[in-house]
């Protein structure tokens, strides 16, 4: 039970403490966004904080060889039920993306313990490292990791956007990386997987229900698109001399809307680099990132394919080169796990998302599942993003009927 006993505090108080004390990690004040990339010093505090609620439950923390972390309540074993999310950001992300899942799986259990005295599986909270890929790109990394998804020697020679290897910063933070990949005793140990998350959209709003069930994620990934050009000067070289990366750049941006408004899908084109980046120089290079989602996997191919053909046409000389850095085929969640969980909460509404998720990841390996907490604005990854606190509470309430269903029936 939790410092101070569960019954003797409404769970309304102690959302409210357990959330305050994460609020000041990794917040920029300037903008009132999160930075908690993966491996640096905020994600080092946040580790810490989890490992301070497992010891306030007496749960066992452990490091997996992939960096994610877990607390068993009780003795970790085969076949678990398990709870959890991230607690990383995306740069200058909302406080709810990731941690609103692990506060709310730490106050499940604290309800769960309260229930029932010994349940007839054991249960843990997650962690996952990484999922946001804000600082090395993949995104998922430590899910895919212990899956297998990601290959290990590849992950390890990621770098960040100042070069260092993923292998250095998981060394600097006390993971050999010589231990990485497909982890199959933490996997024999996840009986089922749900992940509780804030909604990234509004569909709650306008259902006016607090909670909903996951059905699917649709396919999606991220592409590195490099444009390589001739720096030169912006006055005195000929149109007609130029080979300026700028022009394929603009096209795929504009083929990208295009494209996804023709074929339904999303595609967005949010972070890009420009060298040298000087007002009176023609640039030498253009980086862009390409993230794009559509209902199937061949839509999304096409999408993709045709984006890079756009650019290939507007290269005016420029080398033109697409990288696929991380891809998500379509995931639907298991249907048995989501009817037991409904039958549980009742008649709550069923979401499909087009966001990526690790309980997606584990999908691939195990049951698994997702409970949406409803956010009024539906606005995420920026800082806007949101949830009320009687909804939050009532994700919780929703998440220790399903731990209870899971483990003890
Ligand atoms: C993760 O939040 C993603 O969908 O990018
Ligand atoms: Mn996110
Ligand atoms: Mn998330």
């Amino acid at each position: 039970m939790a410092a101070g006993g569960v019954a003797a505090v409404p769970l309304a108080a102690r959302f409210a403490a357990l959330w305050s004390s994460l609020e000041r990690v990794g917040r920029d004040p300037s903008t009132g966004g999160y930075r908690r990339f993966a491996w640096t010093e905020a994600d080092r505090a946040l580790r810490d904080w989890f490992a301070g609620q497992a010891a306030d439950r007496g749960m066992t923390c452990e490091v997996d060889r992939n960096g994610n972390l877990w607390a068993w309540d009780g003795e970790a074993a085969d076949g678990a039920v398990v709870t959890g999310s991230h607690l990383d950001s995306v740069p200058d992300g909302g406080a709810f993306d990731g941690p609103l899942g692990v506060v709310s799986a730490f106050l499940a259990v604290d309800e769960l313990r309260d229930r029932v005295d010994r349940p007839r599986r054991p249960v843990a909270v997650v962690a996952f490292a990484d999922e946001e890929g804000a600082r090395f790109g993949v995104a998922c990394a430590g899910s895919r990791l212990l899956t297998g998804a990601l290959d290990p020697a590849a992950a390890r020679t990621l770098t960040d956007r100042d070069a260092v290897p993923l292998a250095e910063a998981l060394r600097a933070a006390g993971v050999d990386p010589e231990g990485l990949g497909r982890d199959e005793r933490a996997l024999a140990r996840i009986g089922a997987y749900v992940e509780l998350h804030v909604e990234q959209g509004r569909a709650l709003a306008d259902l006016d229900a607090p909670v909903a069930v996951a059905t699917a994620i649709v396919p999606h990934g991220r592409w590195h698109l490099a444009f390589r050009g001739a720096a030169d000067h912006a006055g005195t070289t000929r149109l007609a001399d130029r080979q300026d990366p700028m022009l394929p750049f603009a096209a795929a941006v504009t083929s990208a809307r295009a494209l996804a408004e023709q074929a339904g899908a999303v595609a967005t084109v949010g972070r890009v680099q420009v060298a040298p980046n000087a007002t009176n120089a023609v640039p030498a290079a253009v980086d862009a990132w390409l993230d794009a989602r559509a209902a199937d996997d061949a839509v999304l191919d096409a999408l993709v394919a045709g984006v890079t053909e756009a650019a290939h046409a507007a290269a005016h000389g420029v080398q033109v080169t697409c990288t696929e850095e991380s891809r998500s085929p379509a995931v639907r969640f298991d249907a048995a796990l989501r009817d037991r969980i409904r039958a549980v909460l009742g008649d709550v509404p069923l979401l499909p998302t087009a966001a990526g998720h690790d309980a997606g990841i584990l999908a691939a390996e195990v049951p698994a599942a997702m409970l949406f907490v409803r956010n009024p604005s539906g606005v995420s990854h920026s800082p806007a993003e949101t949830a009320d606190p009687e909804d939050c509470v009532a994700g919780i309430e929703a998440l220790a009927a399903v731990l209870e269903e899971l483990a003890c029936r």
